[in-house]
This record gives C-alpha cells, structure tokens and sequence, in this order.
C-alpha cells in the first residue's frame, strides 16, 4: 500500500527569491526554486537526458535547461513545446519556518 509522507526539506529563510536548490530527498533527485518568493518543488532529472534542472537558467516561471535548452513551467512540470511531457512536480508546504514536500511512501 502507499502512503504520503511529508519531507523536510529546507529552511525557508535561507532559499532566496530567484534562487534553486538541488537537493535529494527521499532518494529523488528535486530543484527547490523560490520565484517572487512563491515555492516550487520539481525533479531536477530533465526528461530529455536528465541534466539537472536547478543549474538552468529561470525567467518567469520558465527554467531552461543547461543542457540542450528543453523549457520547462516550474508550476506544472510541463515541457513548453509537447505539454504531454513533464517533469514531476511536488506539492510542498511550510511549517516553522522548514520547507516540507510531499513524497510518495510506501507502507508496509
Ligand atoms: S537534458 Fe535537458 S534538454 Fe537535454
């Protein structure tokens, strides 16, 4: 059976607008990004080759990945040129100042 759990992550106050973070969390390879100090939580593995996202470069909502230019919306994942592409994204909150997302678990 699987089950959500919800992961720290970061501390929201050293994340700075604009700013991306390549972490690992529960295994999966996420780019923590703050935009107009808004959070957003995607797999950092580019669909295309897996190039880590979080080293492209952002405009808007638009990360643009370092590797062979593939565009991305850090809100839905979507890949700007075949929507049906997407790269994950995580439903993420803040408690106390730490960033927590929402990783799917497995229970025994
Ligand atoms: S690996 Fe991202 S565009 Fe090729």
């Amino acid at each position: 059976m699987s089950e959500d759990k919800w992961i720290y992550a970061f501390k929201e106050a050293e994340l700075k607008d604009g700013e991306k973070k390549a972490l690992v969390i529960d295994g999966q390879k996420i780019a923590l990004i703050k935009k107009s100090n808004e959070l957003f939580a995607i797999s950092n593995k580019c669909v295309h080759m897996e190039c880590p996202l979080s080293k492209g470069e952002l405009e808007g909502y638009v990360i643009k990945c370092p590797c062979h230019d593939w565009r991305f919306d850090i809100r839905s994942g979507e890949f700007l040129d075949a929507k049906e592409l997407k790269v994950p994204v995580y439903e993420l909150k803040v408690s106390d100042g730490n960033i927590y997302l929402k990783m799917k678990g497995e229970t025994q």
